[in-house]
């Protein structure tokens, strides 16, 4: 076993500038949820072109939020894809509701609208596209279908940033869009996460209960123009953005545009590198779409290999490559098993195409030169695992 690994599967783009404005956050003497955050929110809002935004711990406190302003109750249902982070669904179950699992185009790997539009019933109140890697779900079949059925409809844009549907930027599309700031996303505050929304209402409703269901600007009540009173309008939850992270959010969204020009360089030279390859499958991006990035998942194709997905990671791993795996689809988890009685067969799309993916290293600091380790150690292990024809052929009949 290699002992280090030469290229991890994520390295953060976070240097000297973000830790000076850190330290000017600190050095101000205001360290929680303060004029930085709003700043923030303001420029994030611009940056994607939407009129609100609400800055929150984590995307998984923003979705909650998100869930809650649009009027999610027990027993409701909510349709969210398998192939997600647990995140996209246990915040369904937060508010006593039911997350409905729906199965995944085979080649975007995004949630199948037709799918979901089969798993509607009368107690289904909203849908949760997840923009799988970072790229935009089929959004106008999927407000066609929340239209006709009358149904929320709040983007997971955890891995979306920035990225577009038919020219229109995700977090200008739907109702509500909720962005992740965690470590390894396209833009990092360590932990965070934005909400972003054009409805008045549900903005201030979200910006009221990140903050205990204090009344309007809580966060004010230590400042010269604060007062010491205040009133509790709701049993809210403590999901505000400090402004240390603001700090580092706004230096990041000043890069923005330059680390996605990055991402987008690595996955075309590996879209060159591995399109050829017939053991291998390179990500489909669709041409009205363009995708942040943030992950770049290969399939192979396990009746040409003589290796199967995990052998291949852990070879890569000897290899020195880190590698990952989005996602084990929820259905296959033992929690929504036990409590929703899903079985393997029953989203089988998924269930296929997760025995297919790994995610390879794709970070905007990776050098050409790493670049093209990772392209050289996947062509040597594929081309060295290679099932002859004939032996294919043979292990069919
Ligand atoms: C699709 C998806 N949704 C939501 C989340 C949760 O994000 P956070 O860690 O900011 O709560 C993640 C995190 O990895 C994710 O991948």
């Amino acid at each position: 076993m290699n002992p280090r690994l030469v290229i991890p599967f994520h390295k953060i783009d976070v240097g000297e500038e973000e830790a000076l404005a850190v330290a000017d956050a600190v050095r101000s003497g205001w360290l929680t949820m303060g004029p930085k955050t709003i700043e923030f929110e303001q420029k994030f809002a611009n940056y994607v072109g939407a009129r609100h935004a609400v800055a929150v711990s984590s995307c998984t406190a923003g979705l909650h939020l998100a869930l809650e302003a649009v009027g999610i109750q027990p027993g409701d249902e909510v349709i969210v894809p398998t192939t997600t982070f647990t995140a996209t669904a246990e915040v369904v179950t937060y508010l006593g509701a039911v997350p409905v699992l729906a199965d995944i185009n085979a080649a975007t790997l995004n949630l199948d609208p037709e799918d979901a539009r089969r798993r509607i019933t009368t107690r289904t109140k909203a849908i949760m596209p997840v923009h799988y890697g970072g790229q935009p779900c089929d959004m106008e079949e999927i407000h066609a279908i929340a239209q006709r059925h009358h149904l929320h409809v709040i983007e997971d844009a955890a891995h979306a940033l920035p990225a577009s549907y038919r020219g229109t930027r995700v977090g200008a599309i739907s109702e509500t869009t909720v962005f992740s700031f965690y470590a390894t996303k396209t833009l990092t505050t360590g932990e965070g996460g934005m909400v972003v929304t054009n409805n008045e209402a549900h903005a201030n409703r979200m910006r009221l209960m990140r903050l205990h269901g204090i009344g309007r600007d809580a966060w004010k009540r230590y400042t010269a123009e604060g007062s010491w009173y205040y009133e509790v309008l709701e049993a809210g939850y403590k999901y505000n953005m400090t402004d240390v992270q603001a700090a580092m959010g706004l230096v990041q969204l000043e890069k923005a545009d330059r680390m996605s020009a990055a991402r987008r360089g690595i996955a075309l030279k590996y879209d060159q590198a591995f399109a050829q390859i017939e053991q291998l499958e390179i990500p489909t991006v669709m041409n009205d779409r363009e995708s942040s990035w943030h992950l770049y998942p290969l399939r192979i194709r396990p009746e040409c290999l003589r290796i199967t997905r995990d052998e291949l990671i852990v070879a890569l791993k000897e290899a020195g490559v880190g590698t990952s795996v989005h996602f084990i689809p929820l259905h296959l988890h033992p929690y929504y098993a036990r409590n929703f009685g899903y079985r393997p067969g029953d989203l089988p799309r998924a269930a296929m195409e997760y025995n297919r993916y790994l995610s390879l290293p794709i970070f905007p600091t990776m050098s050409d030169s790493e670049i093209q380790y990772v392209i050289e150690k996947v062509q040597e292990i594929v081309s060295s695992s290679t099932r002859s024809r004939v032996l294919a052929e043979a292990t069919t009949d």
